[in-house]
C-alpha cells in the first residue's frame, strides 16, 4: 500500500496537475528510473493500462503504458509495457476510429473519442536512448491519450457532444 500513499492519484477535470503543459525530462537520472519503475507498479496497482506523472503529481513529461493484442476469441493479452519519455507524436495516419475510454483521474466515467488509428513516436526510454515506436489501435489510442496528459488536455475534453 505504500505506493499508492506515497504517489496520490491526482483527480478532477479542474485539477490543476491535471491542466499543466508538463516540463520535458531533461536528465534520465537515477530519480527519472525510480519514478519511472513505481509509475509500472502504480498503473498496475490502479489497473490502469497507462499513467502519466502529472496524474501523480509530477508536471514532467513521463508516462507509463501497457500495449495490448487482440486474441482470436477477441479477449486481450498484455504484449508488452512502454515507459515514454519526452514523447511526440511524429507522423499519424489520416484514418481515426472511435476510441471507448477512461482515465483514472476521472473516476466512473466512460466515453468515446476519436484517435488516429495509427501513430509513430518519437521518445527516450529510461536510459535516455532515443527510440522510434508504432502503435496501432488501441495501442495508439492509450499512447494518444497519455500524451495529452503531458499537454494539460483529457479526453472528457474531446469528446463529442
Ligand atoms: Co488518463
Amino acid at each position: 500500500m505504500s505506493l499508492l500513499h506515497d504517489y496520490p492519484l491526482q483527480t478532477g477535470v479542474n485539477n490543476p496537475y491535471l491542466r499543466t503543459v508538463c516540463d520535458p525530462v531533461v536528465d534520465c537520472s537515477k530519480d527519472i528510473i525510480k519514478l519511472s519503475k513505481d509509475m509500472a507498479k502504480l498503473m498496475r496497482l490502479h489497473k490502469g493500462t497507462g499513467l502519466a506523472a502529472p496524474q501523480i503529481g509530477y508536471p514532467i513529461r513521463l508516462a507509463t503504458t501497457i500495449q495490448w493484442r487482440t486474441k482470436s476469441d477477441g479477449s486481450m493479452s498484455e504484449t508488452g509495457e512502454t515507459v515514454l519519455i519526452n514523447p511526440t507524436i511524429v507522423k499519424h495516419s489520416e484514418e481515426t476510429f472511435s476510441s471507448e475510454e477512461a482515465c483514472l483521474s476521472i473516476p466512473d466515467f466512460v466515453g468515446y473519442v476519436d484517435r488516429y488509428r495509427r501513430v509513430t513516436v518519437e521518445y527516450q526510454d529510461i536510459h535516455g536512448n532515443h527510440k522510434t515506436k508504432e502503435f496501432i489501435g488501441y495501442n495508439a489510442a492509450i499512447v494518444q491519450h497519455e500524451i495529452d496528459h503531458l499537454d494539460g488536455i483529457l479526453f472528457v475534453d474531446r469528446m463529442k457532444k
